[in-house]
């Protein structure tokens, strides 16, 4: 049975085929090819196998998000699928999962090599969204260290003095940084890179959603997430299914005006901080 005759398809390419990430893929794959980049084979045995049996064509590949070829050999493998048209990036560790070098080394890093990468490929038109978090909104960095930051290739960046002294102190640290630089590496991207190919590119900036990922910092730390999630707005926390919803938006035609900017989905936890009803300890 062939369930789809159509041989030029749009190409959808997801590094870090997990909870979000496979949220945002599925609102917007009917008829487009799917390559999904994941270091666990397990997980991309998984979730391709959902995906084909709900109807989808895909494919996967090993992903070392960590490793710059390996990144460049899967936005190569995108190109060769046909026009790549949506790249979304959700590879990431989690400050209870990883130390500090491996959260910058992975969340920084390596998101920069992503980002760099597609740059090469993107279809004109295209579109990319690169999952951050709001904890990129609580540890804000003096505005000449955010200059200095832009103008430091990919490479070069775990080299800064504000990265090796500051960051590196503590994992909850480094993953506040390394989202907070996820945000100016779209920016950068769209302004240039990305511009260039006539192509879009965004963060979100998820709050407490629940996940995988989530269950792990609740298991280490959930005193501070519960009292954080029942000082905001929403009393709650998120679900994928919601950051999709956004995710789809911006990655879509009626987002055609917007490029090189963050949205913060967080029920309202960063607004109770920067209002005060909620301290950071
Ligand atoms: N869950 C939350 O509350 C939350 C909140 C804000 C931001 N985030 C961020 O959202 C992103 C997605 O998180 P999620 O909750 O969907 O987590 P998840 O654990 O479901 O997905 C992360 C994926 O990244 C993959 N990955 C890890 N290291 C990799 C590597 N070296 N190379 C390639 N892939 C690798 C994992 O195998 C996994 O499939 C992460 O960047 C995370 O930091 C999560």
């Amino acid at each position: 049975m062939i369930f789809d005759r159509n041989e030029k398809k749009e190409v959808i390419a997801l590094l870090g085929a997990g909870s979000m990430g496979t949220a945002i893929v599925r609102r917007i794959a009917a008829g487009r090819k799917i390559l999904l980049g994941d270091i666990s084979e397990k997980s991309l045995e998984k979730v391709s196998h959902d995906f084909k049996y709900s109807g989808y064509d895909v494919e996967t590949m090993i992903v070392n998000a960590l490793d710059k070829s390996s990144v460049e050999a899967f936005a190569q493998k995108a190109a060769s699928l046909g026009d790549v048209k949506y790249f979304i990036d959700t590879a990431g560790a989690s400050p209870n999962q990883a130390k500090p070098e491996h959260i910058l080394a992975l969340d920084m890093v390596g998101t920069g090599y992503a980002v760099d990468a597609f740059g090469k490929v993107m279809a004109k038109g295209g579109a990319g969204l690169i999952v951050a978090s709001q904890t990129g909104y609580m540890y804000p960095i003096p505005y000449e260290t955010e200059l200095e930051i832009l103008n430091t290739p990919t490479e070069k960046l775990m080299d800064l003095p504000f990265i090796r002294e500051t960051a590196m102190q503590r994992s909850g640290i480094a993953y506040m940084i390394a989202k907070r630089v996820n945000q100016l590496q779209a920016q950068k991207a769209a302004a240039t890179t990305w511009k260039a190919r006539r192509a879009r590119i965004n963060t979100i900036s998820p709050g407490v959603i629940v996940t995988p990922l989530a269950y792990d910092e609740f298991a280490a730390a959930g005193e501070g997430y519960q009292k954080m999630v029942d000082a905001s707005a929403a009393e709650r926390c998120g679900t994928s299914d919601e950051i999709a919803e956004a995710g789809a938006f911006l990655l879509g035609e009626h987002a055609g005006f917007i490029t090189g900017t963050d949205l913060l989905i967080d029920g309202g936890v960063i607004a109770s901080i920067r209002t005060g009803v909620y301290k950071l300890h």
